[in-house]
């Protein structure tokens, strides 16, 4: 596991802009996997500003989101579609066909989660994820306790994480308990993952990251299993780990 460990957020989110874009140069049809929630933010901002200013090409890029909130319409504000086209699609010359998220609308749940899984495999899998982390050390909405051989499934929120996440919502009781989430088993199969990570609030689960056992209390444990992970931080997430 490589880490960098930048000054602050915003050093971070350049720092990860500029791997997202050197990935792309080297494969302008890579298959992305993309993370919503308040850490990408300013990443999406600096690679918006590589497409104007530099002309970062997004015309061939696929993409894949790493989760969706059951029963939020993409025209919902809380919707991680129109997080996704607000933030980041409107405004790079990606085709709108070429970005995917799990249907979080479909009747059939299951279903969904089957089809996006064929989807990400019919066009050869995520070449680079990138991945937030939450307090309670999820990825995606793999929370404490998942079952790690899960792919694309249906996911219940913490309860941790519905505290957390409704700060984005008119009050707790409007965050949905259900997503559409990439299972670990998924994201897994990704040939390599990026995880940004800002603030104290992550430092403890950095740490079980970082020194601790692979374990599905800490779900993002099960990344030390994999072979290509870089870990950006910003020095207050960074705080409880060695760095000798
Ligand atoms: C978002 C996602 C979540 C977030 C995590 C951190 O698509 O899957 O796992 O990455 O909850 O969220 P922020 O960045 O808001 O602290």
């Amino acid at each position: 596991m490589r880490i960098f460990v930048a000054k602050d957020y915003h050093d971070l989110s350049l720092e990860a802009a500029k791997v997202v874009a050197d990935e792309i140069v080297q494969k302008p049809g890579i298959v992305l996997g993309l993370a919503t929630g308040a850490t990408p933010l300013a990443m999406y901002r600096e690679l918006i500003r590589m497409h104007r200013e530099e002309g970062l090409d997004f015309s061939q890029v696929i993409t894949f989101n790493l989760d969706e909130y059951i029963g939020l319409p993409p025209a919902n504000i809380n919707s991680y579609r129109y997080y996704m086209f607000h933030n980041f699609f409107r405004h790079i010359n990606i085709k709108l066909k070429n970005t995917h998220l799990p249907n979080a609308m479909a009747v059939d749940v299951d279903e969904a989660c089957q089809e996006y899984e064929q989807q990400i495999a019919g066009v050869g899998g995520i070449d680079l994820q990138v991945l937030g982390i939450g307090q309670n050390g999820h990825i995606g909405f793999n929370e404490p306790g998942v079952d790690f051989a899960l792919g694309t499934h249906r996911a219940q929120l913490d309860e941790a994480t519905i505290a957390d996440n409704a700060r984005f919502f008119a009050s707790r009781s409007d965050v949905p308990r259900y997503a559409i989430s990439l299972g670990i088993k998924s994201i897994m199969q990704a040939k390599k993952i990026l995880l940004l990570a800002s603030g104290n609030s992550k430092a403890r689960a950095i740490y079980e990251l970082v020194h601790g056992a692979v374990s599905n209390a800490t779900p993002a444990t099960f990344l030390k299993l994999h072979h290509d992970v870089q870990l950006i931080l910003d020095e207050p997430a960074a705080m409880h780990i060695s760095r000798a």
